[in-house]
């Protein structure tokens, strides 16, 4: 839950006030007690031998460490919350940019040159252990301004193309390898079964094959096996049954059986753990009442237990404080975390705080140094493996792969065989139902709207989405909520549009509809949703189109001009009461920055392929899943 503020995140701004009075005061968050001092090692102990086996090399190091740097590797803070200094003193094992928490440049040299600060802090420390820094690029390198945004999961489920997927994985790892970054909290294998659930968009579908199939991801971000060109860590998240809760509240209560839950929600897992996946991050949810957080069950008997995942398992942003029901960290909570089998706690501002609770919890016999080091075996083993011990430091060349031609095309491949064709009217022959001249069909065009003719044509386009980057990505872009507006760079619907008609044809645009009259031959009306993230985009009433889309849909119905609906959405929308108006509709999901993919569609350049990843509910009604569907679940129709 990084840097934006939200109601959620003042409440947590207020409680950083009240500590840092109570830190006045001397009562928490103080600076923990320094480190008891390590014996730095010789420049040829075993551990640094890259020949040797990882598991020899693992025992070796972990045979010269302290508590304390045990306890520092199993820490991760938010860049804003740590200096240099405090990563040496304290041998923090990662750092982390939580959403939009960006460096000044925020571009590939800005990222370089802040993580390898980091870096070299950690490698200042008496054993030099690498650190790790990760970041949440979900659909491509999304902090970055000038990076690739392909489209959200739940569009590249719709494409049914884990290959593509794949391919997707490996531009992302090039990119985020680029800037220097480690680890990426993705992909989300949530299996989302309520749709008024903010985070639908990061879910491939309402079924477990679509997520395990494309686990394929994973692949693609850590190349068949970690430590290869531009291999990343990837992180199987949030486990288990985040997309399962009551309401599809983010962050509630998962109340099913526990065969339910292995049925739905775990088999992208057992997907994940078969493609090596090396980091699994916990849900915030509850299952059936239980904080995740703290669910041994869940975390060491069946994942590390039943599923043999030999990874290591990551907390969420302060996901460890909600444990025992009060909002702080508490001893309570960092012992039932540890003990549950987290082996990484992310405790973005916090941090000082976990290393002495845990500390103090580990001498009070609370926590085992058997737990202790077997979190570190599981951390340090992925470090090893990486090769950070023998690379730690930027590999400068691939800089140039952020926001490639390269990249950029296989994303406008991506978005272009997402999109699904729900609707495509005949047109009444000779001219459409309602006004003078048909659209001139494309060549192949079945005497329907779409696709459209890019010669001889008259289009006018409308809606709020239409010339809107920061609306195509969504979330996840640039900030944490994602905004509204051009927040990077890439090309827009309409920019697609108007490159790829002839120059007899014409485009106009307003995005209220202003100006539409008989004159055109059809209208391209782009709506949707503006950018949300996680419990932001939480709807618990329904998901409808907004007021300024349906003022712009009526303007243009009132015209008689057909209508092509264009949907920019993370979900299904209710729009059953307007469908009958619209001739034609095309849901294009969170596309990301390359536009001209859904212009590849509507002109058929691209056939269009894409199959509903989810149930399209026939009034709104959640949860649909297979239920009476306006829509139902793989249906998608093509020219
Ligand atoms: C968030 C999300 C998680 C993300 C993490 C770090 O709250 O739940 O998906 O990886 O924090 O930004």
């Amino acid at each position: 839950m990084p840097a934006s503020l939200s109601s959620h995140r003042l409440r947590s701004g207020l409680v950083a006030i009240g500590v840092v009075l109570l830190t006045a005061a001397g009562s928490c968050d103080a600076p923990p007690s320094p480190p008891t001092a390590t014996q730095a090692a010789p420049a040829d102990a075993p551990y640094r031998e890259k020949a040797r086996p990882v598991a020899e090399r693992v025992a070796d190091l972990m045979g010269r460490m302290t508590l304390d740097d045990k306890l520092g590797q199993m820490t991760q803070a938010e860049r804003k919350s740590a200096t240099t200094d405090d990563i040496t003193q304290y041998r923090l094992g990662s750092i982390l940019s939580g959403g939009g928490s960006t460096p000044r440049p925020n571009n590939a040299e800005g990222w370089t040159e802040m993580v390898d600060a980091f870096q070299r802090a950690a490698l200042a420390t008496p054993l030099g252990i690498p650190m790790l820094y990760g970041v949440d690029a979900v659909h491509g390198h999304n902090n970055v301004s000038g990076a690739t945004v392909f489209p959200h999961n739940i569009g590249l489920g719709a494409t049914r193309d884990p290959a593509l997927v794949q391919q997707i994985g490996r531009a992302t790892a090039e990119e985020v390898a680029g800037t220097g970054a480690h680890w990426t909290f993705a992909p989300c294998l949530c299996v989302a079964r309520d749709d008024r659930w903010g985070r639908t968009y990061e879910s491939f579908g309402e079924r477990p094959e679509i997520a395990s199939a494309m686990t394929t991801v994973i692949t693609g971000l850590q190349g068949e096996q970690l430590g290869g060109p531009a291999s990343i860590l990837a992180t199987a998240k949030h486990f288990l049954g985040d997309g399962g809760t009551s309401g599809g509240k983010d962050q509630g209560d998962t109340k099913i059986s526990d065969a339910e839950l292995r049925a739905v929600h775990l088999p992208p897992y057992q997907a994940a753990i078969k493609r090596g996946v090396g980091s699994v991050m916990v849900s915030y949810s509850s299952f059936n009442g239980d904080k995740v957080h703290g669910s041994k069950y869940l975390i060491t008997d069946l994942l590390k237990g039943e599923l043999g995942f030999t990874g290591f398992v990551v907390s969420d942003w302060n996901g460890i404080d909600q444990i025992d029901g009060a909002d702080r960290l508490s001893a309570e909570d960092v012992r039932a975390a540890v003990n549950a089998g987290v082996d990484m706690a992310m405790v973005p501002d916090h941090w000082a705080d976990f290393i002495e609770l845990l500390r103090e919890e580990v001498r009070a016999g609370r926590v085992t140094q058997e737990r202790i080091d077997d979190a570190n075996r599981r951390i340090l083993t992925k470090k090893f493996e990486l090769g950070l011990f023998e690379k730690p430091l930027t590999d400068r060349s691939l800089a140039a792969t952020v926001g490639s031609d390269a990249h950029r095309a296989l994303a406008r491949t991506a978005v272009a065989k997402s999109q699904v064709l729900l609707k495509n009217s005949a047109l009444a022959r000779g001219v459409s139902e309602r006004s003078e001249g048909a659209p001139q069909g494309a060549p192949g065009n079945s005497g329907r709207v779409l696709p459209l003719a890019k010669a001889g044509n008259k289009i006018f386009v409308a809606g709020k989405s239409a010339d809107n980057i920061g609306n195509q990505s969504g979330g996840w872009t640039i900030t944490w909520q994602g905004e509204s507006g051009e927040t990077t760079r890439g090309t827009t619907i309409l920019q697609g549009i108007r490159e790829a008609v002839a120059p007899s044809s014409s485009v106009t645009y307003d995005a209220s509809g202003n100006g539409i009259g008989k004159g055109f031959k059809v209208a391209v009306a782009v709506i949707g949703e503006k950018p949300y993230a996680e419990f932001e985009g939480d709807r618990p009433d329904g998901v409808v189109l907004d007021p300024d889309d349906l003022a712009m849909l009526s303007r243009l119905r009132a015209s008689g001009v057909p209508i092509v609906v264009v949907l920019v959405s993370g979900r299904p929308m209710d729009v059953g009461a307007q469908l009958s108006g619209w001739d034609a509709l095309l849901a294009s999901w969170l596309p990301g920055t390359e536009g001209a993919g859904v212009a590849d569609v509507l002109f058929g350049m691209v056939k269009p392929g894409g199959k509903l990843p989810v149930t399209w509910p026939r009034d709104g009604r959640q949860p649909a899943n297979g239920g009476d569907a306006l829509f139902p679940f793989g249906f998608g129709l093509t020219y």
